[in-house]
């Protein structure tokens, strides 16, 4: 699991009985995703370990993990080399599944060059390998408020919320 911060993947894998890696590259929203695992008791929370890093930098272990996921995740260094990390790291026969905002999305016209289509996103890994199951977009409605329901926009908008790629390993 990539891109931890509020935790929400890791801890819905976890509660299903996955064990998790969750990377972040920043401390803070480690340490409230930690509370959070905690807080639904040593089930859940010994099944995750956390680790703070800059995925695109330090990539994760090569062909380590059934399932690496990424939702939203944005680096300063291109999406590409975030799915070139990320996919390196799925062990043969797993599934890469990433979520990131269309570039399309005016909402986040701000971070021009951060985002990726599915389309994009799928020709960055190598056919030979790769068999891509899902490449779309999707237009998600987004509340006002909390984290993850409307960023801070005040009120509800439709929103090119979704780049998913799902792809299995060959
Ligand atoms: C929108 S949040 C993800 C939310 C998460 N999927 C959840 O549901 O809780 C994006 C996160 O990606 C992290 N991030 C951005 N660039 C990163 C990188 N290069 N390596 C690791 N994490 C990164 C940010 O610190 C941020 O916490």
């Amino acid at each position: 699991m990539r891109g931890a911060a509020g935790g929400e993947e890791a801890l819905w894998l976890a509660e299903r009985g996955w064990s998790v890696q969750a990377v972040d590259i920043a401390a803070a929203p480690l340490a409230a995703a930690r509370e959070r695992a905690a807080a639904l008791g040593a089930d859940v929370a010994d099944r995750i370990t956390w680790r703070q890093a800059d995925l695109s930098a330090h990539p994760p272990a090569a062909e380590a993990f059934d399932l690496v996921c990424s939702h939203y995740v944005h680096t300063a260094h291109g999406p590409a080399a975030l799915l070139e990390a990320l996919a390196s790291a799925v062990a043969p026969g797993g599934t890469l599944l990433v979520a990131a905002h269309h570039p399309d999305d005016a909402h986040h016209a701000d971070t021009p060059g951060a985002h990726v289509s599915p389309q994009q996103a799928a020709a960055v890994l190598d056919p030979g390998r790769w068999e891509v199951l899902a490449a779309e977009t999707a237009t998600r409605t987004v509340d006002a408020g909390g984290h993850g329901q409307g960023h801070g926009h005040g009120h509800s908008h439709p929103m090119v919320g979704g780049s998913p790629v799902s792809v299995d390993t060959r």
